[in-house]
């Protein structure tokens, strides 16, 4: 039977991450897929983590099943973090799920079971999964205009344009922070805006947020979200753990969804039980058990948000050396836009053939599309990828 099968075209991001690792030039620059690095071109395990997990090998008595929902302490620590002091509890439905991108693809199949017909919306450009996602589960999907490539900053009155065309039924997907390739963000106004809009229109708004604290800060970047939520009957929200924890490889994520009133959370958590038990029964636990720790613990919590805070100006650090150093070797403004964007992207507006002349002539690795992984930089390879962009024509 399998020699039916036809090879799917790869995932860009992995396929990069492929080539990247069977490239043996020395010097080799990797700013493609989404990991955080030190100055030093590591991804280390948090501290605190760290000692959540020395703490967990002492004390776990049992690795017996946890059932589908996961860890329910886990699920409530982190409706705190991403709803806030005032998140509507029991209207909130969650379950812990293999990453955020787990989340993403239980919740496109809560809303494909709660509306057959559901169109997703999705930002142009958007993360490529969420397309595979919705064509897997079934869903028909819409772009609505998001990245303006004259200013690389968001198309506002596109977007709100495309997305008046979105009514019952329909599903829009918004990058919580960070946006994910552009590095392009709404402020809160613009949420507040949106907010309305989706009330006028009668969408569901999706949140998929997988990088709080990488931009302005914990709170900051859940604000807009927290609008959207205080407005709106209904939600979804898709949180990962794996760059604000570090966790990557341990898959930490959690799916839920803001239900019309407490007496519809019970179905929706039912449903959402039902769908992991039939993708992947239950999640797995350590990582989480590890982020429940240190979200539980205020020692180790300070202690995260201290080195959340460090990664974080690291960035900001690289974006301000970047778009100076871009400055200087185009003898232009038009790269400014770096040191306004948040986040571990930015769509650095250049065309796929620099891209390309970039990774054949330079060993530099840029997502197609021009998207860089900001923390894949630090003083020294921020020239590297200047002298590397000038010299391909950018
Ligand atoms: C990325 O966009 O590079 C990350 O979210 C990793 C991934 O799964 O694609």
């Amino acid at each position: 039977m399998f020699e039916a099968l036809q090879a799917p075209a790869p995932d860009k991001i992995m396929a990069l991450a492929e080539a990247f690792r069977a490239d043996d030039r020395p010097g080799k620059l990797d700013l493609g897929v989404g990991v955080y690095k030190d100055a030093e071109g590591r991804t280390p395990i948090l501290r605190a983590v760290k000692e959540a997990e020395r703490r967990l090998l002492e004390s776990q008595e049992t690795k017996t099943y946890l059932g589908p929902a996961g860890d329910a302490a886990f699920c409530a620590a982190m409706v705190d973090l991403v709803f806030g002091a005032d998140a509507a509890r029991d209207r909130i439905a969650a379950v812990q799920t293999p990453g955020g991108t787990g989340a993403c693809r239980l919740l496109t199949e809560l809303a494909a079971r709660a509306e057959r017909g559901a169109t997703m919306w999705f930002s142009d450009p958007t993360w490529p999964n969420h397309h595979a996602i919705a064509r897997q589960v079934g869903l028909g999907f819409r772009s609505y205009r998001y990245f303006d490539p004259a200013t690389c900053e968001v198309d506002w009155e596109g977007m709100k344009a495309d997305l008046r065309d979105a009514g019952p039924g329909d599903v829009v997907v918004l990058h919580g922070c960070c946006h994910n390739p552009t590095g392009a963000n709404l402020d809160a106004d613009m949420w507040r805006e949106l907010a309305a809009l989706a009330l006028d229109r009668g969408f569901t708004p999706f949140v998929d947020i997988a990088y709080q604290g990488f931009g302005d800060g914990l709170e900051a970047d859940a604000e807009g979200l927290r609008i959207m939520a205080a407005a709106v009957p209904e939600m979804l929200v898709a949180a990962s753990c794996s760059k604000n924890f570090a966790v990557y490889r341990d898959r930490v994520g959690c799916a839920m969804a803001l239900c019309g009133a407490p007496a519809a959370k019970g179905a929706a958590q039912e449903t959402m039980k039902a769908l992991a038990r039939v993708n992947h029964s239950m999640p797995p636990d350590h990582g989480a058990a590890a982020v429940r720790t240190v979200l539980e613990d205020p020692g180790l919590r300070a202690d995260w948000e201290a080195e959340l805070s460090a990664m974080r100006a690291r960035m900001l650090s690289v974006r301000e050396r970047l778009a100076e150093s871009l400055q200087r070797r185009t003898n232009s403004d038009r790269f400014a836009f770096i040191a306004r964007h948040r986040g571990m992207f930015s769509l650095l507006g250049v065309s796929d053939d620099v891209v390309e002349k970039a990774r054949a002539d330079h060993a530099v690795y840029v997502v197609s599309g021009g998207r860089i992984n900001i923390a894949g930089l630090n003083d020294e390879t921020v020239e590297t990828l200047t002298a590397a962009l000038a010299a391909s024509g950018a």
